[in-house]
């Protein structure tokens, strides 16, 4: 018998900036660009939001490097299959897209796991940038590197632990959506303050109404801390090994309740 080790030891930094500022996302093409360093940019997003910010975006990017496409694909829970993955990724391959491909995740958290996941295994990983555009999103699924589509059998069953590059968040973004979905991110707000951070529960509670309605002083102060709480938590046990399970309280049933109804219910 011939016996040989394999080292690989890890040296890796995965560290990563969350950017919460109203505002930022006039600011998107640029920062983009220089988080690319030269890296061929695709923008991938969901119908709706390729409508609402995609092509102003691809707009301002493709005026400095005319390589850079946009790719969508259906909007809504329904949509975050293997199916859509792999659509895109023939798309993106078939489009030229190799190693030095940056992917930008410009939507809610569908956009931001599907692409997350996308980009752990086109070409065995690229990076991606998270730029969430609901409040649910910013709050919760565009930190932290879960990445995953939803199967028959349930939801994020097939996925990856690959972290974002950067995240920027605008919460000026939330003025184009419908207060039911502001709803289901102030939930997750609301859940972080419960397993972790009184005063932000306090916070969520006295400034709801504001919160609700999308002020950008107060959903900053609140996603500022609620990101705080999962940064500390992802710091300390990326792979839920055991005390990131703590920011699933709520969703065995309510991951149940959704695949029953159907994906009808929100996330939050
Ligand atoms: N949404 C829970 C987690 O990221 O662990």
């Amino acid at each position: 018998m011939s016996l040989l080790s394999v080292h690989l030891r890890s040296t890796r930094d995965d560290s990563y900036k969350i950017v919460i500022e109203p505002g930022s996302l006039a600011g998107l093409p640029k920062r983009l660009l220089s988080l690319a360093e030269g890296k061929r940019i695709a923008v991938v997003t969901d119908r709706m939001v390729e409508k609402l910010y995609g092509k102003r975006l691809l707009r301002a990017l493709a005026s400095h490097d005319s390589r850079t496409r946009l790719f969508s694909f259906p909007s809504g829970e329904r949509a975050k299959t293997r199916r859509t993955k792999e659509r895109l990724e023939d798309a993106l391959l078939s489009s030229g897209y190799g190693r030095d491909s940056l992917l930008v995740a410009l939507g809610g958290g569908v956009v931001g796991d599907l692409v997350g996941f996308l980009a752990a295994t086109l070409h065995r990983g690229v990076p991606f940038v998270q730029v969430p555009t609901t409040l649910l999103a910013m709050a919760d699924s565009s930190v932290g590197g879960k990445t995953g589509v939803d199967t028959p059998a349930g939801k994020n069953l097939i996925g990856a632990f690959w972290q974002p590059l950067e995240v920027v968040m605008d919460p000026l973004l939330l003025s184009t959506l419908p207060r039911r979905q502001i709803t289901a991110g102030a939930a997750e707000i609301a859940k972080h303050g419960v397993i972790a951070d009184k005063a932000l529960f306090h916070f969520v509670e006295k400034n709801l109404e504001r919160l609700l309605a999308g002020d950008p002083q107060v959903v900053s102060r609140a996603l500022l801390a609620s990101c705080k709480i999962k940064a500390g938590v992802v710091s300390k046990d990326e792979r839920e090994g055991g005390l990131r399970q703590i920011l699933n309280f709520g969703h065995t049933i309510a991951h149940a309740l959704e695949l029953a109804r159907g994906y009808q219910l929100l996330h939050g």
